[in-house]
C-alpha cells in the first residue's frame, strides 16, 4: 500500500460561529493548496454538510450558539458509525476540562486561537494522513472481500466441472459422449423439485447424480462393452458397479454433496418391491435420492443407444416406466415424473447425442 498520501484533495469542513475565524482558516488552507474547503458559521449545518461532502476532517469550534461543539460531536457520533472520526477542535482556552471533554467526544487534536499558520497546517496534515490511510485500508479490505467472493465462486464452478467430468469419464466408454449423466441429472433435479424437495436439496441432486455410475470405471471392458446380453457371471460383475461407486465416494459424509452422491451410487438400482441390488432394500427404506435417480436413469438409458441395445422411443420407455410403477419404481414418483415429462423432453432435446436421434 502506498503510504505517501497526498492530503490536498481531502474534503475539509470548518464550523465556527465567528466569520473571521472561518475566513482566516480558509485563507491558510487555500495558500497551502488544499482544494476542497467547505465552511459554515451555523453549527446546525455541521452534520448535513459533513454527510453531503463526505468530509475527511472537521475543524470545530466549541462555543457556538444553537449547538455547541460537544453537541455537534454527539450528533456526528450517532450518525457516522465510522470508527475514525477526524475532528480537530478550535478553542481559545484549552483548559484541562475542555480538552478532556473534547477528547472523550471524539476530538483527535486541538488548535488554539489565535491560529499559528504552521501549527494549523501541521496538525491538519497529520490527522488527514491517518484518516486517508484509514480510508485506504477500508477500501483495500472491501476489495479483498470482493476478491475472496469471486474466488469462492470460481472454486464452486470448478468443483461442479470436476464432478461432471468425473461422471462423464465413467460413462464415456459405454455411452460415447457422456451426455447421459448430464441429462439424467437434470431430470433428477426436475423430479426432486416436483416431488416437493427443497430448492437446495434439488440442486444437490443435480450435482450428485452425475456420479451415479462412477463405479463403472471398475468394470472390465469385455463386460461393460459386450454387444449382447451378459451371462450370469458377467451380470454379477456388472452389478458390482454400485458398490465400487459407493466405496469411491465414501468417507466424506460430512459433506452433504458427497453423502448424497454416495447414496445415489449405492441405491440407484434398488427396486421399490425389494428385488433390486445390492442390498434388496424396498419402499421408503431406499433413500429418496436413490428412488428419484432410478427413474431418471432408466428413462434416459432406455431412450439412448447402448453397446448392448438400440434406443427406445419415448412412448415405449414411458410404457415400461408406468408398468414398473409400484414394482421397480416408487409409484408416487412415477406419477410426478408424468407431470414433468414435457420439461424432461425439452431438456433431453437440449442435451441430445446425435447418436440417439433414431429414438425421436
Ligand atoms: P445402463 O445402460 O446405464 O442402464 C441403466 C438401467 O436402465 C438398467 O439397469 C436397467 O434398469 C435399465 N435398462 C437399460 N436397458 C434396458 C432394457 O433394454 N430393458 C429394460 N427393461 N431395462 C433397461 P441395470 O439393468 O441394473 O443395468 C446396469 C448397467 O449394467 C447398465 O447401465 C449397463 O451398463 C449394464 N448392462 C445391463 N444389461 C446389459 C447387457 O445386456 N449387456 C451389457 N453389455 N451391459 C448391460
Ligand atoms: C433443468 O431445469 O434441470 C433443465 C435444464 C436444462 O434444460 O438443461
Ligand atoms: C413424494 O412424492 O414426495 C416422494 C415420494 C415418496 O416419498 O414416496
Ligand atoms: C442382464 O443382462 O442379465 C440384466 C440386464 C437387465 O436387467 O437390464
Ligand atoms: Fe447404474
Ligand atoms: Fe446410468
Amino acid at each position: 500500500m502506498d503510504t505517501t498520501i497526498d492530503t490536498h484533495s481531502a474534503n475539509i469542513l470548518i464550523v465556527d460561529d465567528q466569520e473571521l475565524n472561518v475566513k482566516l482558516l480558509e485563507k491558510i488552507l487555500k495558500q497551502a493548496n488544499y482544494q476542497n474547503i467547505y465552511s459554515t458559521t451555523d453549527a446546525r449545518q455541521a452534520l448535513p454538510l459533513f454527510i453531503k461532502h463526505n468530509i475527511d476532517i472537521l475543524l470545530l469550534d466549541i462555543r457556538m450558539p444553537h449547538l455547541n461543539g460537544f453537541e455537534v460531536m454527539e450528533q456526528l457520533n450517532e450518525v457516522i458509525k465510522d470508527d475514525y472520526l477526524p475532528i480537530l477542535v478550535l478553542t481559545a482556552e484549552p483548559t484541562t476540562e475542555t480538552r478532556a471533554k473534547a477528547l472523550s467526544g471524539g476530538a483527535k487534536d486541538f488548535l488554539t486561537k489565535p491560529f499559528d499558520q504552521l501549527e494549523v497546517l501541521q496538525r491538519i496534515h497529520n490527522i488527514l494522513e491517518v484518516r486517508l490511510l484509514h480510508t485506504h485500508l477500508k477500501d483495500y479490505n472491501k476489495t479483498l472481500e470482493v476478491e475472496v467472493k469471486k474466488r469462492t465462486e470460481e472454486l464452486e464452478r470448478s468443483r461442479y466441472e470436476v464432478i461432471e467430468r468425473l461422471g462423464k469419464a465413467a460413462e464415456f466408454k459405454d455411452n460415447e459422449t457422456g451426455n447421459h449423466v448430464l441429462r439424467m441429472s437434470h431430470y433428477a433435479r426436475l423430479l426432486a423439485k416436483t416431488a416437493g424437495m427443497s430448492e437446495s436439496d434439488s440442486d444437490l441432486i443435480l450435482l450428485a447424480a452425475p456420479m451415479h455410475d462412477i463405479g463403472k470405471i471398475g468394470i472390465p471392458d469385455n463386460v461393460l462393452l459386450k454387444p449382447g446380453k451378459l451371462d450370469p457371471d458377467e451380470w454379477k460383475i456388472m452389478q458390482t458397479h454400485v458398490q465400487i461407486g459407493a466405496d469411491l465416494l465414501s468417507g466424506c459424509d460430512e459433506v452433504p454433496l458427497m453423502k448424497m452422491a454416495k447414496n445415489i451410487a449405492l441405491t440407484h438400482h434398488e427396486r421399490w418391491d425389494g428385488n433390486g441390488y445390492p442390498n434388496g432394500l424396498s419402499g421408503e427404506d431406499i433413500p429418496i435420492e436413490g428412488r428419484i435417480c432410478a427413474i431418471c436413469d432408466v428413462f434416459d438409458a432406455l431412450t439412448s443407444e447402448r453397446p448392448y441395445k438400440e434406443a427406445w422411443s419415448v412412448e415405449k420407455a414411458m410404457e415400461l416406466i408406468r408398468s414398473e410403477s409400484g414394482k421397480q419404481f416408487d409409484p408416487s414418483l412415477v406419477a410426478h415424473f408424468e407431470t414433468i415429462l414435457a420439461d424432461v423432453l425439452e431438456c433431453r432435446s437440449k442435451h441430445m447425442d446425435t447418436i440417439t436421434d433414431s429414438s425421436l
